[in-house]
């Protein structure tokens, strides 16, 4: 099977490529923009395997898309613009690159008769849950996301599910928790707490650091990615977590403690704005119908995790003088 990959040289992306080149005998065409988050040294490993192929382009360019679609059977959707706090600086790329990035995709996806389109989405669409509840997010729950970042994401499942609806695209949806392990860019939760208490810089912990998270270490996710392209059903969504739940304060201090770092460094800043209090997966669905579960324990994965940032800090560091250096200042003042 041929398969193009959007957005592989983003951190989920890149992760999938590796797990589909090692798991699988599919050949991968990876599209992707190289946006500040995207990174082709994410790929260095497997740049010259003659399963796989990079194209620079965008996934809002349909003739590059069309180009490409006509050389593979399916089609697996990364790209997109990923991070909340930066959809509250600077919606408009976000109704770009997800939105119509997506129909795009999608129309060019039906006029090259792709066999499956599989879309991966996140569980932010969901909006959020009760902190103390027992309630977690399933393929039933209503939409209701909050940041721009998450009302693009919706809105891209949505029109995925239209596509299906009205023409018949064959299609599968996975919304997913947070991702954590290599290659993750150090503007998300771990990465950046890693790289500051490796340096003695301070920890910023959004409001009472209370909001909850659900953690998938993101092998995990690529596995359920993979089976749900083979196995899933046509026109289905599947929920995909990782069973851990944390607040900020937890990773904080789980962290810290791993690097062997004082708690002081932890720092309260100002809340995100809309910040969901808590995300929670039942990924009953999956496990039952596709044999899916997460392999990989929170201790397992936060430790492999910490080890991969401290084994490369080149990577951490060339990003860190780049662009994200004013992002992080305008985000949480000086490092
Ligand atoms: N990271 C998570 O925890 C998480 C959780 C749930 C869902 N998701 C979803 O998974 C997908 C991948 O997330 P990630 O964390 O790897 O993101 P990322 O920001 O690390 O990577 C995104 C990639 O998309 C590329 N890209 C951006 N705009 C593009 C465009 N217009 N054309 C082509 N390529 C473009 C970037 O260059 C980058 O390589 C996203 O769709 C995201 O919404 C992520």
């Amino acid at each position: 099977m041929k398969i193009l990959v959007t957005g592989g040289a983003g951190f989920i992306g890149s992760n999938f490529i590796y797990w589909v080149l090692k798991n699988r005998d599919w050949e991968i065409i990876n599209l992707d923009k190289l946006t500040y988050a995207g990174n082709l040294e994410n790929l260095k490993g497997i740049e010259n395997d003659p399963r796989y192929n990079f194209v620079q382009g965008d996934v809002c360019d349909s003739h590059t898309v069309n180009e490409l679609m006509a050389k593979v059977d399916c089609v697996v959707h990364f790209a997109a613009e990923s991070h909340v706090d930066r959809s509250v600086l600077e919606p408009a790329v976000f109704v770009e690159t997800n939105v119509v990035g997506t129909q795009v995709l999608l129309q060019a996806a039906l006029e090259n008769k792709i066999k499956k389109f599989h879309h991966v989405s996140t569980d932010e669409v969901f909006g959020a849950l009760e902190l103390d509840g027992s309630k977690k997010f399933n393929e039933e729950t209503p939409y209701n996301p909050h940041s721009p970042y998450s009302a693009s994401k919706a809105a891209s499942d949505h029109l995925v599910r239209a596509y299906g609806d009205t023409f018949g695209l064959e299609y599968t949806i996975t919304n997913c928790s947070n991702n954590y392990g290599p290659y993750q860019f150090p503007e998300k939760i771990i990465p950046l707490f890693v790289t500051n208490a490796q340096e003695d810089k301070s920890l910023p912990i959004y409001g009472d650091g209370k909001a909850v998270r659900d953690y998938l270490y993101v092998d995990d996710h690529c596995e359920a990615i993979a089976l749900v392209l083979e196995n899933g059903k046509a026109g289905e969504t599947y929920c995909v977590g990782g069973d851990s739940e944390k607040n900020g304060i937890e990773m904080a201090e789980t962290i810290l403690k791993a690097l062997g770092k004082p708690k002081s460094l932890m720092t309260f800043v100002k809340d995100r704005p809309g910040h969901d209090r808590r995300y929670a997966i039942d990924h009953s669905k999956i496990t039952k119908e596709l044999g899916w579960k997460p392999r990989v324990t929170f201790e397992e994965g936060i430790a492999k995790t910490i080890q991969w940032n401290l084994d490369n800090k080149g990577w951490v560091e060339n990003i860190l003088s780049g662009e994200y250096q004013k992002y992080y200042e305008k985000q949480y003042g000086a490092r």
